[in-house]
């Protein structure tokens, strides 16, 4: 399994010791969790995906200090009924959904056009990209992928499911990388797949409903790290924890969002990108 990203850094402002309850909003396979259980804390570990819960369900089973959620973190105020000491979200899909390509999240795998995290919830890629107006998916492809070949893209999506509903991912990596010229194309096609994936989950809309629902289930001296993995989430948390910081209601503790160590990117590609914010409740 893989390392857990900016692990120590996270321990280290999280500050689980005995006593102290942290949420972990994005359990996933447990490696944050396991490392603030060692360190005495009690775990409230909360998911969306039914196989990283059983997973880490197993992983834990003599673990007298943890409980399992399955929930989304947008939901928060209906899971913890208890003013807390600190909530960890650690955004995004494990590498364990992006290496399923049944689940469909990956450019490198032919798989069904799925990327939901929750697969319970009835919206997947394949309605967006079926049933979206074109408008609606130029919009996406420019806002949460930040594609500047966006309206290009989105009609050849729209005269490809002229002919033939798109059902696949290999389909629509095929249609995007015949939309834009040559030299971006894998460029593009991930930051399509990142779009889809940001719009099939409410990622930014889930976000930002979560982080209210935290401070207020936060103790004072209680803490929140977000760590994030594209900019748009990023600046999410950068501009919550300013408006908050505004009103009084949280001090912010990173001045700049911390960064993996060159080593820890070197060798886990998925920290490169990673950047953790933190701040604590007045
Ligand atoms: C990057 S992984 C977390 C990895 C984890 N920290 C570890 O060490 O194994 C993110 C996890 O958060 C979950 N997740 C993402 N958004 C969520 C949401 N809105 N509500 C609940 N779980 C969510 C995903 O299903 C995934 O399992």
């Amino acid at each position: 399994m893989h390392t857990p990203v900016m692990l120590e850094e996270t321990v280290k402002l999280l500050k689980p010791g005995a006593g102290r309850t942290i949420v972990d909003c994005t359990l996933g396979f447990g490696g944050h969790a396991a490392a603030l259980l060692a360190e005495g804390a009690m775990v409230i570990g909360i998911d969306q995906d039914a196989d990283a819960l059983a997973a880490s369900k197993q992983k834990f089973s003599n673990g007298e200090r943890i409980t399992f959620v399955r929930a989304n973190f947008s939901d928060l105020k209906n899971v913890i009924r208890e003013k807390t000491d600190g909530f960890l979200f650690d955004l995004g899909v494990s590498s364990y959904q992006i290496d399923r390509p049944e689940r469909g999240f990956s450019i490198r795998y032919d798989g069904p056009l799925d990327m939901r995290m929750d697969q319970s919830q009835p919206l997947s890629a394949r309605e967006v990209l079926n049933d979206y107006s074109p408008e609606e998916l130029e919009k996406i492809f420019f806002e949460y992928g930040e594609e500047r070949f966006g309206r290009r893209i989105a009609r050849a999506v729209a005269g490809a499911r002229q002919i033939k509903e798109i059902a696949t991912t290999g389909e629509l990596k095929e249609i995007v990388e015949k939309a834009i010229p040559t030299w971006r194309k894998r460029e593009s096609v991930s930051r399509i797949f990142q779009a889809i994936r940001i719009e099939v989950n409410g990622e930014l809309d889930r976000l930002n409903k979560a982080l209210a629902q935290a401070v207020e289930l936060l103790k004072p001296g209680g803490r929140i790290v977000v760590i994030s993995y594209h900019s748009l989430e990023d600046r999410a948390v950068k501009k919550f924890f300013v408006e908050c910081k505004k009103n009084g209601i949280l001090e912010v503790i990173t001045k700049k969002p911390l960064t993996a160590s060159i080593a820890e990117s070197a060798a886990n590609p998925r920290a490169k990108s990673a950047k953790l914010r933190c701040a604590e409740k007045k």
